[in-house]
């Protein structure tokens, strides 16, 4: 999608939209509209039920006394409760009811309401991210699409006084959503096309940014005694791969010590001997996605040059039953000299993160640590696909990321940690156990697995993303599939507190 910038003015083709605050209230642009289509805006309104509601649209097609192929009335709502996001949900609605439509381009010319939260230049920006993010599609595999079943849009013209300067303030959230569509893009991918080693070669892309990379191999990993990634990773034909990206954009930082994002890779999840179903074992091919979050938000933060010290870390293997996978019963050493017994060869992430947890630490001495995994069935119990599960061994960085997640459309709903959970996976035999001991609380389980590779005074994280990071709907600014939540969390996170 080509987006661009532009003064206000009704085009001579094209689709043109303009806005309605609640109570069928014309802005300025739309009167305009309405007074050179000899009143046709109202007359389409008052045909029927649309009242200026935000989400709201209707369409006037071919009006009389202008240029414009169509107009569409989109409803804003009432403007006080106007703000960042429901300016991108606007501009997605364009793209989603447009896309389809056969017009190539529209000119999108919504006016700041009076008394919203948001306006000018930045308003303008705000549109057209949200216009880029729906813009997102995976139709590389589709190689019987009919021209006529193709989206027909390809290029969004915001219009706003000051459009140059809404093109600078553009330019950072579109490098945010190159991001989005980098992780949207790995984790649509199927898991015979993104396996470890290709996953590492895609992560590789960063390097024209200036992201440095370093991927170890099985036997660098053995070495490092990383016995509980390896034993996720003997059951498969590929090789794991650990990879480590790192962006330096704050050299002359007081304090130097990063901010460190670590993801699970687990390209496909078959539950390994403690198989899963196949009712909808397919959906395993995004277990990689806390990963593949790592990398887009790295994107994100070298192409905006974030001025911040990261590093992001992917864990990946493949989880697979063979003649050479670990058994239910067997007990790994991680890198950190804990043991762990592993009763169920499902609960695999947390053996993944747990000695990738730990490298980081050793190597970059982060100091804040926050890892996203696809980790739990649990959490889609406890929170369905609305909210993502947070844990933190901190309060300030727990309410930094809930506030993050709010102002970005991803929420995140923080969960317990604690001693009595923490009991629940000793092991008889070895430090731990990979799964608690009843049916309750296994997000909370997990969680606390995860707490004991904590080092002492190291803030950490953990994101539950299992719910989040495929969806089978369509919103506003997220088409259904890939979400990449996170990406933008996580942006919003290091913009607002760990910048400059
Ligand atoms: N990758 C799954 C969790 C998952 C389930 C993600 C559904 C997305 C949708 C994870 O590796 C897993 O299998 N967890 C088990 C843990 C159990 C064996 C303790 C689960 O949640 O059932
Ligand atoms: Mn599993
Ligand atoms: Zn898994």
């Amino acid at each position: 999608m080509k987006i661009s910038f532009g003064p206000p003015a009704i085009p001579r083709s094209g689709a043109l939209v303009v806005g309605v605050l609640q109570d069928r209230v014309l802005q300025p642009m739309a009167e305009r509209v309405d007074k050179a289509t000899g009143g046709s805006l109202k007359r389409a309104m008052s045909a029927g039920r649309f009242k200026g509601e935000r989400g709201q649209s209707i369409v006037v097609l071919t009006p009389h006394g202008i240029g414009a192929s169509r107009v569409v009335l989109l409803g804003l709502g009432k403007p006080d409760s106007f703000d960042a996001l429901a300016a991108q949900n606007a501009g997605g609605k364009v793209v989603a009811d447009l896309a389809h439509s056969g017009e190539k381009a529209v000119a999108i010319a919504i006016d700041p309401p009076k008394g919203a939260k948001i306006g000018g230049a930045a308003l303008a920006a705000e549109i057209a991210y949200g216009a880029r993010l729906r813009s997102y599609r995976f139709d590389k595999y589709r190689t019987k699409e009919k021209p006529d079943q193709k989206p027909s849009l390809d290029a969004v013209t915001v219009m706003c006084a000051g459009a140059a300067e809404a093109g600078r303030a553009y330019a950072p959230r579109a490098r945010v959503a190159d991001g989005v569509y980098f992780t949207r893009d790995l984790v649509s991918e199927p898991a015979n096309v993104i396996y470890p080693e290709t996953f590492a070669r895609e992560a590789r892309k960063l390097a024209r940014l200036g992201v440095k990379i370093d991927v170890l191999d099985r036997r660098q990993m053995a070495r490092l005694g990383m016995g509980a990634l390896l034993g996720v990773a003997q059951g498969s034909a590929h090789e794991a791969r650990l990879v480590v990206l790192r962006w330096n954009g704050a050299p002359r930082a007081r304090d130097k010590r990063p901010i460190a994002f670590l993801g699970k890779g687990v390209t496909f999840d078959s539950g390994g001997l403690s198989i899963k179903p196949a009712g909808g074992m397919e959906d395993m091919k995004w277990d990689m996605a806390g990963a593949g979050v790592v990398v887009g938000l790295m994107m994100a933060l070298a192409g905006r040059k974030a001025k911040v010290n990261a590093v992001g870390v992917c864990g990946l293997v493949e989880n697979l039953p063979s003649a050479t996978a670990q058994r239910p019963g067997d007990v790994v050493r991680t890198m950190s000299g804990q043991t762990i017994e592993v009763i169920n060869t499902d609960a695999e992430g947390r053996l993944v993160l747990a000695d990738a947890m730990w490298y980081c630490q050793e190597r970059y001495n982060p100091k804040v640590l926050i890892d996203l995994a696809t980790l739990t069935g649990a959490i889609i119990i406890a929170l369905g696909h609305e909210q993502a599960g947070l844990f933190a061994n901190d309060d300030e960085l727990a309410a930094r990321m809930i506030a993050a997640g709010l102002a970005t459309g991803e929420p995140v709903w923080r969960m317990p940690l604690g001693e009595a959970y923490d009991r629940d996976i000793n092991s008889d035999i070895a430090d731990m156990k990979n799964v608690g001991s009843g049916r309750g609380a296994g997000s909370i389980t997990a969680a606390q697995l995860l707490g004991r590779f904590i080092k002492p005074g190291v803030k950490w994280a953990h994101l539950d993303i299992a719910g989040v990071t495929w969806s089978k709907k369509d919103t506003p600014t997220v088409p259904k599939g890939g979400t990449a939540f996170g990406v933008r969390l996580l942006d919003r996170l290091v913009a607002e507190h760990y910048e400059g």
